[in-house]
């Protein structure tokens, strides 16, 4: 299951990613950690420090790599350097599994040992202002898009993504990559905006979209959330002194998390394996073609100087039959 966690900078995207990923991973299932976000926090979330999280390799810098192993042996990819970030899969291209080991988790993923599991951390790297320009930048979320089309992926193994706020993750196709969205919004005018842009996006796309409440400190809260949020808000997580020991310093064992939040935690993995049901294996590789056929008349045909269109196999659907390998 693809799940991504976004809303406002601030929000808790990153705090409710890596609860949420703790907590998948001490009930034994498999996860891969993707920090996606300009802010790359999800490492020291998840208990590295700040040396072991700059040490950590970035998908944005292996991304000539990383494509040369995913496109494989798929004739209508003529090579790495003509494979722009939503270039799809088709027979021939290597895809990946979350449970397995392949060349792109040897160099560019690192295994975190929690106190209860462990999991795979993937990052995109950290931006510098001359990223935030444009080809850079993309390249790095795009390294994100490239692994999310070519990931075969189950019911019961999570990709849980902490992802970039705003419009950033709109100028390509990675917000329609997931089974599920987690939008983290606070109980401010600020984040229930957040909310609506989003929504807004994501309506022509079936995006599956529910809101987590954070930082929500009693019925007043909740009320404002459930007023402008209607249906869309799933669960709400409280103020917490565990975050707060946490962001102090001290490494409180997930255990001690207070119930009712650690209950949301349960709450969204809930919903997540509702959404299983609900994957659309056509769907999902029809809208990869859209995003791509856009990024090739938009920038792509003129920057590589092919007709990237000619990329797309017709016949090829990314879907759970592949999983075992069967297209490998
Ligand atoms: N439920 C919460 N209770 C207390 N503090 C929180 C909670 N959620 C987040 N925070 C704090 O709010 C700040 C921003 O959270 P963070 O997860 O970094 O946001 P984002 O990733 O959306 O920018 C951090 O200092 C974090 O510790
Ligand atoms: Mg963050």
């Amino acid at each position: 299951m693809k799940i991504a966690f976004v809303g406002k900078g601030g929000s808790g995207k990153t705090t409710l990613s890596a609860l949420f990923i703790r907590h998948l991973a001490a009930a034994g299932y498999p996860v891969i950690a993707v920090d996606a976000d300009i802010n790359q926090h999800l490492g020291p979330a998840l208990g590295l420090s700040d040396d072991q999280a700059a040490d950590l390799p970035s998908l944005g810098a292996q991304l000539p790599q990383i494509k040369e192993y995913l496109r494989g042996g798929n004739p209508l990819i003529g090579s790495a350097d003509e494979m722009i970030k939503t270039t799809p899969p088709g027979r021939g291209s290597r895809l990946l599994r979350i449970v397995e080991e392949n060349p792109v988790y040897a160099s560019c993923a690192r295994p975190i040992a929690l106190d209860e599991g462990s999991v795979r951390l993937l990052a995109t790297g950290a931006f510098t202002e001359e990223d935030l320009g444009v080809a850079c930048y993309h390249s790095k979320v795009g390294a994100v898009e490239l692994l999310l089309n070519h990931l075969v992926d189950g019911q019961e193994e999570y990709v849980v993504t902490d992802m970039t706020a705003g419009s950033d993750s709109f100028a390509s196709g990675l917000f329609t990559r997931f089974d599920l969205t987690f939008l983290v919004a606070e109980p401010t005018r600020k984040g229930i905006s957040v909310y609506r842009q989003y929504k807004e996006y994501a309506r022509d796309f079936d995006v599956a979209l529910h809101v987590v409440g954070n930082k929500v400190q009693g019925p007043d809260d909740l009320a404002f959330l459930r007023r402008e949020v209607g249906d869309d808000l799933l669960a709400v997580f409280g103020q917490s002194d565990w975050v707060r020991r946490l962001e102090q310093g001290a490494e409180p064992p997930l255990q001690l998390l207070e119930p009712a939040n650690r209950a949301v935690l349960e709450t969204l993995k809930q919903q997540a394996d509702r959404a299983h049901a609900d994957r659309d294996p056509q769907r999902y590789t029809a809208q990869a073609v859209t995003f791509h056929l856009r990024n090739a008349q938009s920038w792509g045909n003129a920057k590589v100087g092919i007709d990237l269109g000619s990329q797309i196999d017709p016949g090829f659907v990314l879907g759970a039959d592949q999983r075992d390998g069967a297209h490998a």
